[in-house]
């Protein structure tokens, strides 16, 4: 496809500037660029096209199945974009004063409270995303271990089937990884957790459902082993959507999360934000969180700063348009609701899971999601997962998590969400079946899959460690 700058033709337009009717302000030099900016000459109706098009080779939930594991792609809907976009919300300022932006405030106090009655605790709205909560949390962590003058809890336990940001977020909270390997269906190995804890433990993370898509069903075991040493649990809310309304992570013993909003509370994500990643503690925490949080006094709605808070996590209160759809989300679907969504997703996972027998056969039901190894099919045939992944893009469908959890090898996780008809399912489970029926008759047309898609086989690490996001014009 042609750049908006290779459509260019000298003469052609979309608009006209007004005529100037106020005197000429002569710039200081210093403002002004030394070189010539060069637009595009385009016509209104080339613009249209161009961008159309440009959007259409996009994937997204709005235009086929998009099965990524571990990243909730349910549908969103086009209601919260449009309570997103109402003026009041966005034509206020983030210094306004409290009492002429009291339905903001009253917003963001209401959907920490509804996050409450979700998982049991306090939240403070600030973090950008996921990871970011996970960097809160540990902060909170490390400062309630740090205000009971205990300084030796530098260590946080972490399952090997954890995902890439658990780790990465304790590191940079300055804490010491200690890892720990999982059992084979990714659940935690409980020898190995009581081996690990010690009068060193800041806490333990983790995620439930695991990254296999399966329930921890030893999780009250496991929290009393971690609160036993004096460490604390934290919850990695990734997985919520399959849970809520359920069962809350404060009663399975969590003391610390975060909830991905631009996940379980349908915002599109995969496009690198903005996203929202609350995080939330038990009362006996919640002196920690970061600031402000909203609370109410009397009938106002005030900003307040807990007394032992680690502080702002993001500048002012956080991605706030993010909450109005979340907010949206929730009460659209009321509390009867949030529990249908997760009893669907689950449901929806075990059909998707159970119509893939014929190709591989897993023992027991999954929660959310569920992980198929590719390992047989790839000696067998020479196939990868990632030759399966790519297939699945011709026929329109969203490759699902490949290589992740990194514990079984040639993974594919599939994610369908809840937001999935029986005929998507249907057809999604026919196509994968034969994908998998044609390794073994002609691989070599699975290995240079997709044929259709606009990029077909980009060198994936090259592309992430040198992007080239420019084209250069004087080539063409
Ligand atoms: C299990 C798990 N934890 C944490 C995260 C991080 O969330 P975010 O991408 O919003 O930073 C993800 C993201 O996919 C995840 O799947």
């Amino acid at each position: 496809m042609l750049t908006i700058y290779q459509r260019s033709k000298i003469g052609a337009k979309s608009f006209e500037a007004p005529f100037i009717t106020v005197p000429k302000y002569a710039l200081d030099d210093k403002y002004l660029g030394k070189e010539e900016t060069i637009l595009p000459s385009v016509s209104e109706i080339d613009i249209v096209r161009h961008y159309t098009k440009l959007s259409q080779n996009a994937f997204g939930v709005d235009n086929g199945f998009y099965p990524l594991g571990s990243c909730t792609m349910k549908y969103n809907p086009k209601l919260n974009e449009i309570t997103a976009s109402l003026d009041g919300f966005t034509s206020v300022h983030p210094l306004q004063e409290e009492k002429s932006v009291q339905g903001c405030l009253c917003l963001m106090y209401e959907l920490s409270q509804q996050l409450k009655a979700i998982t049991g605790m306090n939240f403070s709205l600030q973090p950008a995303a996921g990871a970011h909560g996970e960097l809160a949390g540990l902060m909170i962590m490390k400062a309630y271990h740090e205000s009971r003058n205990d300084f030796k809890r530098t260590k946080i336990i972490i399952p090997n089937s954890a995902h890439g940001t658990n780790p990465a977020s304790a590191a940079l909270a300055g804490m010491e990884i200690i890892n720990i390997p999982s059992l084979d269906d990714g659940s935690v190995d409980i020898i190995a957790l009581k081996n690990a804890c010690g009068d060193d433990t800041a806490g333990f993370m983790l995620t439930n459902p695991n990254t296999l898509g399966l329930f921890e069903e030893k999780i009250m075991e496991i929290n009393k082993i971690v609160h036993k040493c004096g460490g604390l649990m934290y919850y990695d809310g990734a997985n919520l959507n399959a849970i809520m309304g359920i069962a809350r992570p404060l009663d399975m013993g969590f003391d610390i999360m975060h909830i991905n909003l631009h996940k379980t509370f349908s915002t599109p994500h995969g496009g690198g934000g903005p996203g929202s990643g609350p995080v939330g503690c038990a009362d006996f925490l919640q002196q920690f969180l970061p600031s402000p949080i909203v609370i109410k006094e009397n009938d106002n709605y005030i900003f307040h700063k807990p007394s032992k808070s680690i502080g702002k996590v993001k500048n002012f209160y956080g991605n706030f348009l993010v909450m109005v759809k979340a907010y949206t989300y929730i009460l659209t679907l009321g509390a009867e609701g949030i529990v249908g969504a997760a009893q669907k997703a689950v449901l929806n996972a075990n059909y998707l899971k159970e119509k893939l027998r014929e190709i591989y056969y897993t023992k027991g039901s999954c929660m959310h999601e569920f992980v198929l190894s590719m390992q047989k099919v790839k000696e067998d045939t020479k196939v990868t997962a990632l030759d399966i992944a790519k297939a699945m893009i011709d026929k329109n469908i969203h490759p699902p998590t490949m290589y992740f959890p990194a514990i079984v090898q040639e993974a594919l996780m599939f994610e369908p969400t809840e937001t999935e008809s029986k005929t998507t399912l249907d057809n999604a489970a026919k196509v994968i079946i034969d994908i998998v029926k044609k390794a073994y008759v002609s691989a070599d047309e699975l290995h240079s899959a997709p044929k259709k898609a606009y990029i077909t086989r980009p060198d994936e690490t090259l592309a992430a460690r040198n992007p080239k996001l420019r084209i250069d014009l004087a080539k063409g």
